[in-house]
């Protein structure tokens, strides 16, 4: 049987022992499946803290280089626990939140409201209150109507002026090896820096409206492309459009804003062979640009940011299954295929489902020697679609009790995860030196009773 371990798509602390059993953050998996159970998220917290750290320190180099200033918000909506939101912290990051849940973990981890940004396209009252009150560094406001409700609502409570940046869209849309950059922008985020009809935009219509409210201070503006990039030079024709647009406000109202952030969509490896954006090298080419524009503009640069969470979280990252059903598949005259039943599913990573994603998968208890054959590994749900992994070489003795691993499950796995058929979600465990920490337990169907009113 061939193996892809070690390298990518798995996590720097994934090998395989003399057995050719999986071993992650000095863990034998065996061990991890008897104490924890599977299914069950696996975090390298090694392999993610020096991701968190990588990121920052590229950005840092690289747009020091050009007389700038960066800070790294980790996105946790790719994935959020306490020690999650310590770990990047400790590693140098901010955190950036898009609900009052995810701004809730990330204070009850300590990370400072000033180090927290908030984001949303339909944030509640509550959720605005709440960064409020624990002085979050920054919200970033969606609309129009957002602008005057925030205004309204430092108002009625007296305080500071809360720091906004305004989220625009540039008309830049990335994503996977997908880049339109003339798109028409027919989605519900940021506003628009196209002007119609003679009108400014909607984008230059929220920054002025923002300068208008005393209650509130325009720290600066937000671009995010989208997710999953592989190609960089959609954020090199984002930050222009975004610094075009800051040397417009500054000749209108003589405002020159102090941020710009560049958002996060900084793409991994899914499969062997494939390959992640380098951030050294994204780095240096945003960098490279963001200065060429600035002098193009005749505009000082301002202090940057960017929210990376996939490539933070997202290779370091496994989910451990048993397997269970081994059923051949007659698909036509010539192909069969061994469909490979895991103990959860679409519950536990609905990104096949909703997305098509592709993930690798490898039998991790044992090494075997049997021929690979075609198979699909799939979940235990009433869904045809419960896929998690489409297509993949397994030895062909794959059988009941085998332990399987999937690659690079640990960015949008957790956090989307579901109760669909009733099953409960998977633990996370963070392994690190041969050392099996419980970051979320897992769930059970007493939680799920608990929530049940009769
Ligand atoms: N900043 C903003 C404003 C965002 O909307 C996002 C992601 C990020 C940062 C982080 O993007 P990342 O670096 O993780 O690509 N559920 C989808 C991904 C949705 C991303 C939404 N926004 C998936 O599973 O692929």
């Amino acid at each position: 049987m061939t193996t892809s371990i070690p390298g990518e798509p798995w996590s720097t602390g994934v090998a395989r022992d003399g057995s050719g059993a999986l071993v992650v953050g000095g863990v034998p998996v065996a061990r991890l499946a008897q104490e924890v159970g599977t299914p069950a998220y696996v975090l390298d917290e090694a392999d993610l803290r020096a991701r968190a750290a990588g990121y920052r320190r590229a950005f840092e180099t690289a747009f020091a280089e050009v007389g700038a200033g960066v800070d790294v918000y980790y996105a946790g909506k790719a994935f959020l626990s306490v020690a999650v939101a310590r770990w990047v912290h400790d590693e140098g990051l901010r955190v950036d939140t898009a609900s009052g849940g995810e701004l809730t973990v990330a204070l009850r981890a300590g990370v400072p409201g000033a180090d927290i940004g908030l984001h949303g396209n339909n944030k509640s009252d509550e959720e605005l209150a709440l960064a409020l009150d624990h002085g979050v560094g920054r919200v970033i406001v969606d609309s129009l109507v957002e602008v005057e409700r925030l205004a309204a609502l430092v108002r009625s409570r007296g305080g500071d002026p809360a720091p906004v940046m305004v989220r625009v869209t540039t008309g830049v849309h990335a994503g996977g090896h997908e880049y339109i950059s003339t798109a028409h922008e027919d989605q519900k985020f940021g506003l628009s820096v196209t002007a119609r009809d003679g009108q400014d935009s909607p984008a230059m219509t929220a920054l002025l409206a923002v300068l208008d409210h005393p209650e509130l201070r325009l720290l600066g503006i937000h671009s995010h492309i989208g997710s999953q990039i592989l190609d960089p030079s959609g954020f090199e024709v984002a930050a222009r459009v975004v610094l075009e647009l800051r040397a417009q406000l500054a000749r209108r109202t003589g405002v020159l804003v102090e941020e710009v952030d560049l958002g996060g969509g900084y793409g991994i490896a899914y499969l062997p062979g494939e390959v992640a954006l380098d951030p050294d090298r994204i780095a240096k080419d945003v960098a490279a640009s963001v200065a060429a524009a600035a002098a193009d503009l005749a505009t000082p640069l301002p202090r940057f940011s960017i929210e990376p969470g996939r490539a933070v979280v997202g290779p370091s990252g496994l989910t451990l299954y048993t397997v269970g059903t081994v059923k051949p598949v007659r698909v036509d005259d010539e192909t069969e295929r061994l469909y490979v039943s895991v103990d959860g599913g679409m519950s536990d990573n609905i990104r096949p489902a909703l997305y098509g994603a592709r993930y690798h998968a490898e039998v991790v208890g044992r090494l075997s020697s049997a021929p690979s054959v075609l198979a699909r590994v799939v979940g235990k749900h009433c869904e045809s679609g419960d896929v998690v992994v489409h297509e993949v070489q397994l030895p062909g003795d794959v059988r009941a009790g085998d332990l399987l691993a999937v690659a690079a499950t640990g960015a949008y796995g957790r956090s989307m995860a579901s109760n669909y058929n009733l099953l409960t979600r998977p633990p996370v465990v963070a392994v690190r030196d041969g050392a099996v920490r419980t970051l979320l337990r897992r769930e059970t169907v007493d939680d799920l009773l608990a929530l049940d009113q009769g």
